[in-house]
């Protein structure tokens, strides 16, 4: 596999960082609380019934996120994807969609969630300006599923999330699943067959060593390469063209043209050349990579009452000095990188 054929789009507007890298997609996640326990992302022996989350005022209001995400329009943003923790937990994210679905100048509204909820909220969110919807499933197998996000039901939940989601036309549909050897490696088979021919495509990610709790170590990794193999063994595979620069996943699809499917292959072929993702926490802190160590406290400056031009600044600024690659850097120099780093429930994926 190569990450040739990807289409280099050029950011109109805005600042590049240091390695010229334009910042052209922001993640806001809206909420650091989940209803899974996943082991790799919110392990229940740290986040149980005494972890502290954020109380709701530490959060940022609807009014605050809507204005930062203007902001980083202006700075040549083009599309916005909402995640947590899990962002349906959210009270009233169908508002926020309304109010960040209407900028001028987007061109992606997307959202990240664990399904759970989705049935009971696609068709208001649609309504209300949502483009699409990416599923996080990593198996069909109610035991598995059940392992994978600490002890939950809920497999036909997600299932009927899916369903209502494709009713409310909130598509393209993706499917994330994070694989994992000895865990739920034995089922991206299963995923792919189930998906096939309905117009979802299932995406392959790489388990990384994000956070600081996961336990992660490479035995756990199944290269895509593997995957790929294993999947195209049985129906056949053939390469598609990236649909935009920085675009996290390689796309192949079936010869049979019924679909296609992805790889996210952060560990064995890192894409920090072509990252153009700025991260917001539900407390308003920038960071410029999912590793990251430290950020750019954003609320504190909207809360001191800053001006736009002011933030606008602030961020134009922080973009520029970036310098983030940390995927490449963990396989050239894996004992270098730093060890404590923000929690990936806290900021989305
Ligand atoms: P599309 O817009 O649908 O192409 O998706 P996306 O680029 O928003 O990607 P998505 O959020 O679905 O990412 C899939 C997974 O890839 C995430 O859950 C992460 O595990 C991983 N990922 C996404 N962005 C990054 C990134 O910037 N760096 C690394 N290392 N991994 C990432
Ligand atoms: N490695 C890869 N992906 C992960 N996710 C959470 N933790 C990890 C990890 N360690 C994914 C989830 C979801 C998205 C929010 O991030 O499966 O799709
Ligand atoms: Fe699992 Fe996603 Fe919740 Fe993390 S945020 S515990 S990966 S469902
Ligand atoms: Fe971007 Fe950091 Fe991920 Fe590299 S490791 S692709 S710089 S978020």
């Amino acid at each position: 596999m190569n990450r040739q054929g990807r289409l280099v789009q050029v950011a109109r507007t805005g600042p590049q960082d240091t390695r010229g890298r334009p910042l052209a997609d922001l993640r806001i996640s809206v909420m650091d609380r989940c209803n899974f326990r996943c082991p790799y992302c919110m392990p229940r022996e740290t986040y149980g019934d005494r972890y502290r989350f954020l109380a709701a005022a530490e959060r940022l209001s609807f009014d605050e996120i809507a204005r930062l995400a203007r902001l980083f329009v202006r700075h040549g943003v083009r599309k916005l994807r909402l995640t947590g923790g899990e962002p349906l937990l959210r009270s009233n994210l169908a508002d926020l969609i309304g109010e960040l679905s209407v900028i001028e100048g987007l061109e992606d509204l997307a959202l990240t969630t664990n399904g759970v909820l989705l049935a009971q909220h696609a068709a208001e969110l649609a309504a209300n300006g949502l483009r699409r919807v990416t599923v996080s499933l990593d198996t069909l197998d109610a035991e598995t599923f059940r392992r994978m996000n600490g002890g939950f039901d809920g497999l036909d939940r997600v299932l009927d999330g899916i369903r209502a989601a494709r009713e409310a036309g909130l598509a393209p549909i993706r499917v994330n699943c994070v694989v994992q050897r000895g865990v739920n490696d034995g089922q991206v088979l299963d995923l792919a067959r189930h998906f096939r021919a309905t117009g979802i495509t299932v995406r392959f990610i790489e388990y990384m060593d994000v956070g600081n709790r996961n336990h992660w170590n490479l035995e756990r990794v199944v290269p895509a390469r593997e995957l790929y193999e294993h999947i195209a063994a049985v129906y056949p595979l053939r390469p598609l063209a990236g649909a935009y620069r920085g675009e996290v996943a390689q796309r192949y699809g079936y010869t049979d043209r019924l679909g296609e499917i992805g790889f996210v292959t952060s560990v064995t072929q890192p894409f920090c050349g072509d990252c153009t993702r700025a991260r917001l926490s539900s407390d308003g802190i920038l960071y410029t990579c999912l590793f990251a160590t430290e950020g750019l406290d954003l609320r504190a400056r909207l809360r001191g009452g800053a001006a736009d031009d002011e933030l606008l600044a602030l961020i134009g600024s922080r973009w520029t000095e970036r310098t983030d690659r940390y995927s490449e850097l963990r396989n050239v120099a894996p004992a270098s990188q730093p060890q404590r780093r923000i929690e990936m429930y806290y900021i989305g994926g």
